[in-house]
């Protein structure tokens, strides 16, 4: 699946704006970005849903289309669809029997956690549960690919666990996986690969682990208990400075060198020394940290 310098614009908004991203078969990518970075355009593309403005979209070596037509993919998308009334069951047979290769919908229920809830009808399902029936919808046609934009959106704690434990379970069926989450734990936990979207490009692509060491760093925060926080940021080693309350957070290229600095600057009250998590990694690079330097 392959995008190549893809833009979507609505009106002056570029919602993608030269995407070039591909994802090889069996990966299981996750689509990370903040609200309208262009995460839902993108999966629409990729559906055959909208069409690029310019460049070009490819899923299994044709159009999105025609890989769609063949039952190659499945989708589960951010807006939910009106709602017929029928029971889950009903629902997901019908689905099922569009596609030429299906999967069971005993399977299809079993994956998605609805054992109990086949009889019910759809229109009286909770949020939660009506996520679950789409997700079951996406796996009807037991796909080669599917598409999740942001799939736990609704879910609770423990469905959305169980729910990436089915997620697991179909991708290493040698399955494709492509999902858009704003939860970075979820993308670090259940991603092979994470893809950070930032106004319609791509700002960071690899492991969890390559892109918290891409943006480096360490966070070196300590309580300012009044010092002025004029001139951190030009401290040895410091890359970025945000104020909290009374805590001075740095992130830091060096953070020994800016350590000793403070030291000698006898800023040292509450100092703690903590490698990047990816959350930081992330603000980082989509430009969302805020340097309030000179705030106080
Ligand atoms: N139908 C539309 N008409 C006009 N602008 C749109 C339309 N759909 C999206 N946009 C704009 O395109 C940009 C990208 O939106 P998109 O829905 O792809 O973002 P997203 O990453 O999915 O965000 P979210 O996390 O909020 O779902 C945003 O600036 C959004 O306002
Ligand atoms: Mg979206």
């Amino acid at each position: 699946m392959a995008f190549s310098g893809t833009v979507r614009t609505y009106g002056a908004v570029r919602a993608v704006d030269g995407l070039d991203l591909e994802i090889r078969r069996g990966e299981t990518a996750a689509l990370l970005g903040r609200n309208g970075a262009g995460k839902s355009t993108t999966i629409s593309m990729l559906l055959g849903l909208l069409p690029p403005t310019s460049g070009t979209v490819r899923l299994f070596g044709g159009t999105p289309e025609e890989a769609v037509r063949a039952g190659k993919v499945g989708a589960m998308l951010q807006d939910g669809k009106p709602i017929p009334r029928v029971t889950v069951r009903e629902l997901l047979a019908f689905v099922a029997s569009t596609y030429p290769r299906p999967m069971a919908v005993r399977d299809a229920l079993e994956l998605a956690g609805l054992g109990e809830l086949g009889g019910r009808r759809v229109d009286r399902l909770s949020g939660g549960q009506a996520q679950r029936v789409r997700f079951a919808v996406a796996l009807a046609g037991n796909p080669e690919l599917l598409v999740l934009d942001e799939p736990t959106a609704a879910l609770d704690v423990e469905a959305r666990r169980a729910f990436w434990r089915s997620m697991r379970a179909y991708a290493r069926r040698g399955n494709t996986v492509l999902f858009s989450t704003h939860y970075l734990e979820e993308a670090d936990d259940n991603a092979d690969r994470i893809v950070v979207i930032d106004r319609g490009r791509v700002a960071a692509d690899g492991s969890g682990e390559a892109i918290k060491r891409a943006v480096g760093g360490t966070l070196v925060a300590f309580d300012l208990a009044g010092a002025p926080s004029e001139g951190l940021v030009e401290l040895p080693g410091v890359t970025s400075l945000e104020i909290r309350g009374d805590r001075a957070l740095l992130r830091c290229a060096d953070s020994d060198a800016t350590v000793l600095a403070l030291a000698e600057r006898g800023l040292v009250r509450g100092l703690s020394v903590t490698p990047a998590s990816l959350e930081d990694a992330f603000l980082s690079l989509t430009g969302a940290a805020t340097i309030l330097e000179g705030a106080r």
